[in-house]
């Protein structure tokens, strides 16, 4: 998954304007974030999800992210984060699931697994980097 596709669906944003939030959807990087993390970060990624109220520590307001890092977008170590079997949160913190174990299950076999995997977590992430500071 490509940045070029992001801006692409950015300018299709920008070129329907009026229907923005209906067409916000249809990127492909929200409707992954929609379905996997906006119940518990919230439908802006505010850290106010719906399951999120439940959860302590509270889910990160992940739109923050850059601000709480000198003004730098960690892209690595939010791939990290999301995937989690890299951290060592994977064996520490039941609150935050496993996404890169989720997303194998999804996959049909081991070397679409690992293509599936890496595609969601950047694709994630790139959306992530791109509400930071809204
Ligand atoms: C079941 C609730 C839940 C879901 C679903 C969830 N998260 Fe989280 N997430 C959390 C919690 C709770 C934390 C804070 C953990 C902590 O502070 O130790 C967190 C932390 C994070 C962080 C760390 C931010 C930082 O600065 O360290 C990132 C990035 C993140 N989540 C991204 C995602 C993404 C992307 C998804 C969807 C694939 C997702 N989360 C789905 C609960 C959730």
């Amino acid at each position: 998954m490509s940045m070029r596709y992001l801006l692409l669906a950015g300018l299709l944003l920008v070129a329907t304007s009026p229907a923005v939030r209906a067409a916000d959807a249809d990127s492909p990087g929200r409707a992954a974030y929609l379905r996997y993390c906006g119940a518990c970060h919230g439908p802006e990624g505010k850290g106010d999800g719906v399951a999120g109220t439940f959860i302590r520590p509270k889910p990160t307001n992940l739109t923050r992210i850059a601000k709480t890092n000198a003004g730098k977008f960690p892209f690595q170590r939010v791939m990290d984060v999301i995937d989690g079997r890299r951290t060592v949160r994977a064996h520490g913190d039941p609150d935050m699931p496993v996404w890169g174990e989720i997303f194998r299950e999804e996959a049909p076999n081991d070397q679409a697994a690992r293509a599936e995997v890496a595609g969601k977590v950047m694709l994630l992430t790139e959306y992530i980097q791109s509400i930071q500071g809204k």
